[in-house]
């Protein structure tokens, strides 16, 4: 395949892309098709790598309303119907509506997509789902899973031996939630199970670290700890982190260094956090964000998810990653104009890092041949418009395509009637 005329997000100029056997051979100014190659005309329009969701629950999707809608958006709530939802959980029900989302994530240019997966269920049938799911869609998506102990290690029955039997199962990375632990000293307990986990089974740690406005909540100094006690370099997430958004600026200072040096990896799911969190504070109202800037000033990798769609957590979603990042620029003020450009690094090359997909993503010589085609002039004008790809290209392959909308004007009481098409 050969792409023409591609604007490549952080190279100036023009380029021609050659993709030979699913990975880009050559990026030159001009190229000549070879005969019968499959030619795309980019004229001009973006090319980026796919878009990265860091952050999703595939297990929960599409339960909106099931067996009744949430009345008061809390979580708690939530909670509430969850618990009465899983009763009924069956791997084909998992199953379907998992991939259902997947297409939407797909047809909005997601490759990669880190999920998580309750450990705590009777016969671990989401896992067995996703686990199967992973497999039927790789020439798809790239699907990363976490087994996810959503009620607690140590305040569920069972709880630590759960997660250990679903990250035998085959899983990427163990997760924790060592904030919703009764007791501090359940906490670091829960943290020291899952780095032991990660540690006996070779996986990655993303850990769903003090999702709350208690500014006392305090897990991601342990978790950051134990990656840099650990060596576990870069393997390390800590996902939400809301509470940072109410800590004290003395302390906040403190945690930046303990965090670079850890090296790890922040997630922010600015949608779904802006919905649950302040929910207990009158007015004024915090925000219930994690300090997305402060973070990156201090050279931490910071990336976003969708985390939760169309569920008792969360009513809405469409599994559109430019969705997510324009609540996240919003809310983490990231609206000056280098930091609108700089953004889409949020979704894209900051989430591959996160997913320690680093290493073959991009748009580079040498390296599986991953790609979008927007038409955008620029990424001021993608995230300011909201540009839907045109293509997702994977492995060489188009796997997506898109007719651009085209919306035209009737201007009837105009002297001079003009219909026009609406474009930028
Ligand atoms: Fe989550």
């Amino acid at each position: 395949m050969l792409i023409k005329n591609a604007n490549i997000r952080g190279r100036e100029g023009k380029w021609d892309i050659l993709i030979e056997n699913g990975k880009f051979s050559k990026i030159e100014a001009r190229l000549e098709a070879a005969n019968g190659e499959e030619i795309i005309d980019a004229s001009g329009k973006m090319v980026i790598p796919p878009y990265v969701d860091s952050h999703v629950h595939l297990d929960y999707v599409c339960t909106y309303g099931e067996p009744r809608y949430n009345m008061s958006g809390t979580l708690f709530e939530g909670i509430s119907i969850w618990s009465e939802r899983k009763k009924t959980l069956t791997k084909e029900d998992v199953k379907r509506r998992a991939r259902h989302v997947l297409d939407w994530e797909i047809a909005h240019g997601t490759q990669f997509i880190r999920t998580h997966v309750n450990s705590d269920e009777p016969g671990h049938v989401s896992a067995e789902a996703l686990l199967e799911l992973k497999d039927e869609v790789k020439h798809l998506v790239d699907l990363q899973i976490v087994a996810f102990p959503q009620h607690g290690v140590y305040n569920f029955p069972n709880g630590d031996k759960l997660l250990e039997e679903t990250v035998k199962m085959g899983v990427d990375a163990v997760g924790a939630i060592p904030h919703y632990e009764d007791t501090r000293e359940d906490l670091v307990a829960s943290l020291y199970h899952c780095f032991d986990l990660a540690e006996k089974y070779d996986k990655l740690v993303d850990v769903h670290c003090d999702e709350t406005d208690d500014p006392q909540s305090r897990a991601i100094e342990q978790v950051a700890h134990q990656a840099w006690k650990r060596e576990m370099f870069g393997k390390v997430t800590a996902s939400h982190t809301t509470a940072m958004g109410s800590y004290n600026n003395a302390y906040a200072f403190k945690l930046m260094g303990v965090l670079e040096r850890s090296q790890i990896n922040i997630i922010s799911n600015a949608t779904i956090n802006i919905h649950l969190q302040g929910r207990y504070d009158s007015y004024p109202k915090r925000r219930g964000i994690t300090r997305v800037d402060e973070l990156l000033a201090n050279h931490i990798n910071v990336s976003m998810g969708c985390d939760d769609i169309m569920e008792p957590f969360y009513p809405l979603g469409v599994g559109d990653m430019l969705d997510v990042l324009n609540m996240g620029i919003h809310v983490s003020h990231l609206t000056g104009y280098q930091q609108i450009q700089d953004s889409l690094d949020l979704i894209t090359k900051n989430g591959a890092r996160t997913l320690n997909r680093e290493n073959d993503y991009g748009i580079e010589e040498g390296k599986t041949a991953n790609l979008l085609i927007v038409p955008a002039d620029d990424t001021y004008d993608l995230i300011r418009r909201h540009v839907k790809p045109e293509f997702s290209i994977r492995n060489g392959i188009v796997i997506m395509k898109r007719q651009p909308e085209n919306v035209t004007i009737y201007n009837n009481d105009s002297a001079v009637k003009v219909n026009y098409t609406v474009e930028k």
